[in-house]
């Protein structure tokens, strides 16, 4: 069994406590604006005082492929779709209700979720459709939210829900609809809990573009992609395994845990490798080995010890 173990943190890595303070303010006034155009300075700004020690040792995807490379099928199912269909789209103004099994349930405006403490992380990102990235998140711990409402003893699980907005998502509104909505996902609470699963409201240091999931996205990195939840509106802590969309959709080839397995195939393609983004040709020799837990093994394994890895993909 492993546990999680905190990096070290130099002292010169500590943000200076004027910045801290400095950077809450200049989110929270961004926030109120558009957030598209205010915001992107303040978090770029802000973001540079506050670079975690969470990286990994591999070039970044180029920032064009990250926003123009995407799923999310509320705006289309092609990979160019989210990106060409999304402009009519208003991240701002923009609320989360945390709900269900907690003591303190309540709706965060946008304001507050920007005031959080963030961080910058540079996590691998494995799709399960066998490609892969390198993006650098900007975000905070979910479980910091989660603390904010109290979690009851009897809470288990953490559902997640994005908006329904067809008049600003042609995915949701076209005669051929690929998915019943609202997108829907959901994780245990200790995975939930876990200090690698984040809310990310940034990347490449700016705001999320709406492709991307903005204005707030789930980020699990040792779970395939599809668990990592667009546009949240809604997170209600609960006793009994949530629904998750791609699970009810195709129960056969999507799991419930989706934890990154290069031992357990989909029924349709091998995942024991990936093509990076950037790098190369689907099928050259450029692919890589997929890692267990998408190379997060020695933090979260410890999160599912006792339980059959092949039987819970
Ligand atoms: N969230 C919503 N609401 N709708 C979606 O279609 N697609 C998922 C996930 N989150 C999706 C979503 C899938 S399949 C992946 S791989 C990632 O978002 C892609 O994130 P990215 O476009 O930022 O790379």
């Amino acid at each position: 069994m492993s546990f999680y173990r905190p990096p070290r943190i130099a002292a010169s890595e500590i943000t200076p406590e004027h910045c801290f303070f400095n950077r809450r303010s200049f989110l929270a006034a961004a926030a109120g604006g558009a957030l598209a155009a205010a915001g992107t300075p303040a978090l770029a700004e802000a973001l540079k005082a506050s670079k975690s020690q969470y990286t990994v040792d591999e070039a970044l995807t180029p920032e064009k492929d990250v926003t123009s490379y995407n799923n999310f099928y509320e705006f289309g199912m092609g990979k160019g779709d989210p990106l060409a269909n999304s402009e009519k789209f208003k991240p701002t103004p923009w609320t989360v209700k945390v709900d269900g099994l907690v003591g303190k349930p309540k709706e965060f405006g946008l304001e507050e979720l920007l005031a959080m403490p963030l961080e910058e992380r540079t996590y691998r990102m494995r799709c399960v459709e066998a490609w892969s990235m390198v993006i650098p998140w900007s975000g905070f711990p979910l479980a910091a939210l989660l603390d904010k409402v109290e979690p009851l003893g009897d809470a288990k699980y953490v559902a997640f829900e994005t908006v329904v907005r067809p008049e600003e998502m042609p995915g949701q509104s076209g005669y051929f609809q690929p998915l019943p909505w609202p997108y829907v996902e959901g994780l245990r609470l200790d995975e939930a809990r876990h200090p690698l699963a984040i809310l990310a409201v940034g990347v490449y240091g700016k705001t999320l573009p709406n492709q991307n999931g903005a204005p707030l996205r789930l980020v699990v990195p040792w779970k395939y992609g599809f668990k990592g939840i667009k546009s949240i509106v809604r997170i209600t802590l609960t006793d009994k395994q949530p629904p998750a969309t791609w699970n009810l959709s195709a129960p056969s080839e999507y799991g419930f845990y989706a934890n990154v397995n290069p031992e357990v195939d989909h029924p349709r393609w091998s995942q024991a490798s990936e093509n990076r983004i950037g790098e190369g040709g689907f099928f050259g020799a450029n692919r890589r080995p997929t890692l267990p837990f998408n190379g997060y093994g020695e933090e979260v394994a410890g999160l599912y010890a006792g339980m059959d890895l092949r039987a819970n993909y």
